[in-house]
């Protein structure tokens, strides 16, 4: 299985680190190829870099590791490449303003996750994935000792969720699935209790992510 990993900053970086680290291949590709061939440089053979259109074509699973805005522009242009793949998404409804102030660019209510899923042609698989650790983290607690750190997931799309719980293991993290893709509002940021930056900067085991997922359904 290829996966393409678009974007090589803080997400796609340590994600393409982690997944690399757990023998798995992947493709990158960024704004600047030369961000994509220096970093597939420094990961060695598991790694490559090629255009974003010849990443998605060639992979099995794309991650897009962008803003986004940068989505919504790249699933317009590239959408016919994305029939059938399973397409992963760490994205939040986050911009900053000119004194670095974040701020929610969806309405409260809105997810990220429900902008994306809707723009995607019929036969791609859905999953939100991946973003619900800051950067630092994402790199940080790969393969967690003693307690290994959860990575949760939320997808309505049963291939997506066996494809992705692969990946998440191959990146060092036990997957825990959050719910169907209505639950990508529980795992973003900002309001998301399920993320990190919800959960106060914690990086939950998976005990304490059942508890967790469990204290936010209503009865
Ligand atoms: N940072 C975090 O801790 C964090 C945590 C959770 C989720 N996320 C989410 O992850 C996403 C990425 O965040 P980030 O912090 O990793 O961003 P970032 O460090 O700014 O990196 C963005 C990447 O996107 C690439 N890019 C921009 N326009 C592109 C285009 N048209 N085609 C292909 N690649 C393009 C950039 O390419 P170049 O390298 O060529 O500039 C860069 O590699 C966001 O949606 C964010 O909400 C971030």
């Amino acid at each position: 299985m290829t996966t393409a990993i678009v974007g090589v900053g803080n997400i796609g970086g340590a994600l393409a680190r982690d997944l690399v680290a757990g023998g798995e291949p992947v493709v990158l590709a960024a704004k600047d190829e030369s961000h994509a061939e220096a970093l597939a440089d420094e990961l060695g053979p598991l790694a490559r870099a090629a255009s974003v259109d010849d990443a998605i074509a060639g992979a099995d699973v794309v991650v897009f590791a962008i803003w986004l805005d940068t989505i919504r522009e790249l699933i317009a242009k590239d959408a016919r490449l994305l029939e059938d793949k399973v397409v992963v998404d760490p994205s939040n409804p986050l911009g900053f303003d000119e004194s670095g102030q974040m701020f929610r660019t969806l309405p409260e209510g809105q997810s990220a996750g429900s902008v994306v899923a809707a723009l995607l042609p019929a036969g791609a698989h859905y999953v939100k994935a991946f973003g619900t650790l800051g950067a630092d983290s994402l790199a940080r607690c790969a393969y967690r000792e003693p307690r290994r750190a959860v990575l949760f997931y939320a997808t309505d799309d049963d291939a997506a969720a066996t494809t992705i719980e692969r990946l998440i293991r191959a990146a060092g993290f036990d997957p825990i699935k959050a719910g169907g893709a209505a639950a990508a509002l529980r795992i973003e940021m900002p309001g998301g209790d399920l993320h990190q930056f919800g959960l106060n900067g914690a990086v939950l085991d998976l005990d304490e992510a059942r508890a967790a997922i469990a204290k936010g359904v209503p009865a």
